[in-house]
């Protein structure tokens, strides 16, 4: 059965960003046509690295209309679920490994008002997710080990969405890490539906630019798809 995966879409993630212009680099990605912003947190204990918390999430949220895809890459996610949706989080993931009851986690996202994630590491097999399928509304594939942009691509990641979409046909498969022009195709072509792009998008001469010629790409290789 060919899965009905209607778009794809690229997903700025603004760890990449000129964090004292975020305004601009955010409008500059909304204007080129973005539809959602990636926000990455870092608590320094599930990841070696630390970012940012719900009061940039609350300047951003009045910044734009884009949806806001935060992804949380903290420990005792659950503690702070509600302070990121009530910050404006249109949508957040969690990691597998971080949530002791994952479908309880799922569901309080949900509660909350908002869409809900599971995040897999590299090293963490899709089969894990069997039974929160139902559940979650999406799945965020890391394609490197979390904590920093900028880190290669993991190949075997793409193997990993091809199970993943070959385990539900429309769920939305996100994909997080080292993503460039360069393997955006495979990716899109594996099953992802949405692809984060930090450094390939921000660490560049023109935001905006940059997203439109990944955009295309990632477009293309939907078109082409058998
Ligand atoms: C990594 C973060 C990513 C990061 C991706 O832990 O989850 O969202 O911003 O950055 P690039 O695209 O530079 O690999
Ligand atoms: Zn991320």
């Amino acid at each position: 059965m060919v899965p009905s995966r209607p778009s794809v879409q690229v997903l700025p993630s603004i760890l990449a960003a000129d964090f004292a212009r975020l305004g601009e680099e955010i409008a500059a990605v909304e204007e080129a046509g973005a539809a959602m912003i990636h926000i990455d947190v870092m608590d320094g204990h599930f990841v070696p690295n630390i970012s940012l918390g719900p009061p940039v999430v609350k300047s951003i949220r009045r910044a734009t209309q884009l949806r806001l895809d935060v992804h949380l890459m903290i420990t005792d996610p659950d503690r702070y679920i509600p302070a990121f949706i009530e910050a404006g989080a249109d949508q957040i993931s969690v990691h597998q490994e971080a949530c002791a009851h994952l479908d309880r986690t799922l569901r309080l996202i949900q509660t909350e008002g908002a869409r809900a994630g599971a995040v897999l590491n590299p090293a963490t097999p899709v089969s894990t997710l069997q039974d929160v399928l139902g559940l979650a509304d999406f799945v965020l594939l890391m394609s490197v080990n979390p904590g920093f942009g900028g880190q290669e691509f993991l190949p075997h990641t793409i193997e990993k969405v091809r199970r993943l979409r070959a385990m539900s046909a429309d769920l939305p498969i996100e994909i997080d890490g080292g993503i460039t022009n360069r393997n955006v195709a495979d990716t899109v072509k594996a099953g992802c539906n949405w692809i984060v792009a930090g450094s390939s998008i921000f660490q560049t001469s023109g935001a905006a630019a940059a997203f439109r010629e990944m955009q295309q790409i990632a477009r293309d290789a939907l078109a082409i798809q058998v």
